[in-house]
């Protein structure tokens, strides 16, 4: 990459999200604007805090973040499984001395984005790690901001695998489902990491005995972090281990020659109890609509470890935190 790219994290740390922020932290190639959480694993206060702390714990402190929405547009909140009750497993982070903005995240999206779409500011990257009701909100409260997003790439979606958090549904699509369905409706250029690419990534024990040793002042924090994450069941993924969902988008910003994608027309179901959140790719043109997304659906895992590993490795070499 020859330039900074210019990106906004939206997401609602969370583990994986937490692991995905730390390898932003150090890449130069990223130009990180703003950090928007939202309701999503855990209420919109925890998410916050945690941000403010991962902020703190990477030596990033001076990254703008902004509070984003509480609730999802239309359904009743639900948060994440496997995270535990602060969002950060067991893991505890000093006190932030780090404050939130005092705008909220949807006017960071609007600001940034206005700003890249009248063409006084690149374009940018919205690095989506949760439920989209931020962006959603942005794109409705003033729709001419898509013409400021370079792209999006998000984690979300099963298309050929089963849902993670219902038989049918990921849970960042089944958190705010009509917030997916305006995001994958505006038209803009969008790269998808759902399961179907993060399934093939699992985080094994091995994996994080090596991110502890590399890793150095954060070593004790990311093995924490790392080892909760450990399903500690074999029947669904194969192995012991966690899918390395979120983190998936930073290495994609990077080392896009790690993935495969195919082109797609995603439609997301907002009606149906039983399927509600449910991404259903057209892949062979079955609607007559054109596609709207680049379904990533083979990663190079091994890659993918390996490059993360040399990323976090950064850490050790900084001696931040
Ligand atoms: C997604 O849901 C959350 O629990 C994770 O942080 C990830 O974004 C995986 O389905
Ligand atoms: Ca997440």
């Amino acid at each position: 990459m020859d330039t900074t790219l210019p990106v906004i994290f939206d997401c609602d740390p969370g583990i994986d999200d937490t692991i995905a922020l730390l390898g932003a932290f150090v890449s130069p190639e990223l130009d990180i604007l703003a950090i928007t959480p939202v309701c999503g694993n855990q209420p919109l206060d925890k998410t916050l805090r945690n941000a403010l702390q991962i902020c703190e714990l990477g030596g990033r402190p001076e990254i703008p973040v902004h509070p984003g929405c509480h609730r999802p547009l239309c359904r009743e909140p639900i948060h994440g499984q496997f995270h535990g009750s602060t969002g950060l497993g067991n893991t505890v982070l000093p006190e932030p001395r780090k404050q939130a903005e005092p705008t909220s995240a949807v006017e960071c999206l609007i600001d940034h984005l206005g700003r890249a779409a009248r063409g006084a500011a690149p374009k940018v990257t919205l690095c989506c790690l949760g439920p989209l009701t931020n962006v959603a909100m942005a794109l409705r409260m003033a729709p001419e901001i898509a013409g400021g997003i370079a792209r999006i790439v998000m984690m979300g979606g099963a298309f050929r695998e089963p849902g993670n958090r219902s038989m049918t549904s990921e849970f960042n699509m089944l958190a705010d489902p009509h917030a997916a369905r305006i995001v994958f409706s505006a038209g803009l250029p969008m790269t998808v990491l759902g399961l179907d690419a993060t399934h093939q990534v699992m985080l094994l024990p091995e994996h994080v005995n090596a991110f502890a040793r590399s890793s150095g002042p954060i070593s004790r924090t990311v093995a924490e972090l790392m080892a909760f994450w450990d399903r500690n069941d074999a029947r669904r993924y194969g192995s012991r281990g966690g899918p390395l969902h979120d983190p998936l988008v930073t290495v994609w910003l990077l080392r896009p020659d790690l993935f495969q994608s195919s082109p797609a027309r995603v439609f997301v179901e907002t009606e149906s109890p039983l399927c509600l959140g449910q991404t259903v790719a057209d892949w062979f043109g079955k609607s007559g609509e054109p596609a709207n997304a680049d379904i990533v659906t083979h990663v190079d895992a091994q890659g993918v470890i390996d490059f993360y590993l040399h990323l976090l490795a950064r850490y050790a070499r900084r001696g931040a935190a």
